[in-house]
């Protein structure tokens, strides 16, 4: 039976949805990357490298970076760890068990226990910001896209990866799509990670997300121009894409 209060269908409260996200990722964290990984077939890897390919670090290779809701830091990791890379990379999440169960994965990737819609940092403090599955967990997308934007200097660049519906498949496959992402891997995810709701959330809240051009117009109400949009893996995820104006 799902608890009480968890939302399981239908958008949650603002805090509801915050102390939902957090009691689920604090008690699904040490599975988390077993069924992550497994559960995409092993594409999340290639995603994120996507992700990090965008993000154009290469413009600032001792620059300071940030990566936000990073969870069990795979995509801090991977940045770090690219050939040529020398700057530091910060792993920002609000529920630490998950950043403990990465802590091992890159020596130069910081984690920061922090709020994404209230930030400990100051305005302008990296050259660039990536969020890979996390954006469409935060209670307020607006304001953490705002948040975004002021801890990133003028011309920094926002990658942020995340779920999206496959739609331009033919019938069959978006049948097995679907198939797979509301009935297997809910059950997968119960029973291996043995929280209730945590991976029917994962299905109901890819739905409720907007889609490309609604996610890009938010980004540019967020202050984000030249913003961009790939669709990977015929769009089971997204890669959007942005830079800061002088926002000061
Ligand atoms: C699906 S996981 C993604 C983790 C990682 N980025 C990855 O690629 O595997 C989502 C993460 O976002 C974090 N998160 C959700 N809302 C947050 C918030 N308001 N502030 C900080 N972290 C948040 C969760 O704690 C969780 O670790």
């Amino acid at each position: 039976m799902p608890r009480a209060g968890s939302p399981l269908r239908g958008p949650p409260s603002d805090h509801g949805k915050r102390s939902y996200v957090r009691e689920m990722f604090t008690a699904i964290a040490p599975r988390y990357d077993l069924l992550n990984h497994a559960l995409s077939l092993n594409m999340d890897w290639l995603w994120r490298r996507s992700a990090v390919r965008k993000l154009g670090w290469e413009a600032a290779p001792q620059g300071a970076y940030l990566d936000l809701c990073a969870g069990t830091l795979d995509l801090a990791a991977e940045l770090a760890r690219r050939p040529g890379f020398g700057g530091s990379v910060v792993g920002a999440d609000f529920v630490v068990p998950m950043l403990q169960h990465g802590r091992r994965k890159a020596s130069s990737v910081y984690p920061v226990a922090a709020d994404a819609l209230s930030l400990p940092f100051a305005n302008g403090s990296f050259d660039g910001c990536t969020v890979a599955f996390g954006i469409r967990n935060l209670a307020d997308v607006n304001a953490g896209l705002t948040e975004m934007a002021r801890v990133l200097k003028p011309g920094g660049r926002l990658v942020v990866l995340e779920f999206s519906i496959p739609l331009t498949w033919p019938l069959r496959p978006l049948y097995l799509f679907y198939f797979y992402f509301r009935t297997i891997l809910p059950v997968i995810g119960r029973t291996v990670s043995k929280h209730m709701t945590a991976y029917s959330y994962l299905p109901d809240s890819v739905e409720r997300f907007p889609d490309n051009e609604g996610f890009a117009a938010l980004m540019q109400e967020g202050g984000f121009t030249h913003v961009g949009v790939e669709r990977l893996t015929s769009g089971v995820a997204s890669l959007y894409w942005g830079e800061v104006g002088d926002h000061r």
